[in-house]
């Protein structure tokens, strides 16, 4: 076991209906600790760049629609495997197959809309942190 660190994104929907502090609970009760949170509203060029991976999809257009509707909270979270933590505690993409008690099947409204974001590797989570933060705006 080793203490990673991982990037969050609280989604659009969440931020909408005031899920902020539901949804950090959450990941406070799931072991991981927030070193470094921000509110910002994404523009349409750093929404294509953050998911680039995904540029061949073909709900990528929807998706970078989706996530410049509204303001996010992007953060990090540190803790034991944090990066697949995190992931266990989001759940499935799609709400319809996340397991009881997961972030995304008690809020998420669709597979698009789907509250939260998470690293899927620790490689991907260095990328992602420092695509929003600079080392000294993370305090361990
Ligand atoms: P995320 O990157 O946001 O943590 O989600 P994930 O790994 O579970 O899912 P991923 O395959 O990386 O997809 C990124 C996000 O794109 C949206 N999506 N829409 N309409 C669709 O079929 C579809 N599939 C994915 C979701 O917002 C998903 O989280
Ligand atoms: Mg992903």
């Amino acid at each position: 076991m080793a203490i990673e660190r991982t990037l969050s994104i609280i989604k659009p929907d969440a931020t909408r209906r005031n899920l902020t502090g539901k949804i950090n609970a959450l990941f406070e009760a799931g072991g991981l600790r927030i070193v470094a949170q921000r509110r910002i509203q994404l523009s349409r060029a750093q929404a294509e760049a953050f998911y680039a991976a995904h540029s061949a999809r073909p709900f990528f257009g929807s998706l970078c629609a989706f996530m410049t509707s509204g303001p996010v909270v992007v953060q990090v979270l540190e803790g034991e495997n944090a990066v697949a933590r995190n992931r266990e505690i989001m759940g499935a993409t799609d709400p319809a197959k996340a397991a009881d008690g997961t972030v995304r099947k008690q809020f998420a409204e669709s597979i698009e809309a789907n509250s939260a974001h998470g690293s899927d590797s620790l490689d991907n989570a260095k990328i992602e942190i420092a695509f929003f933060f600079a080392g000294v705006d993370i305090v361990g």
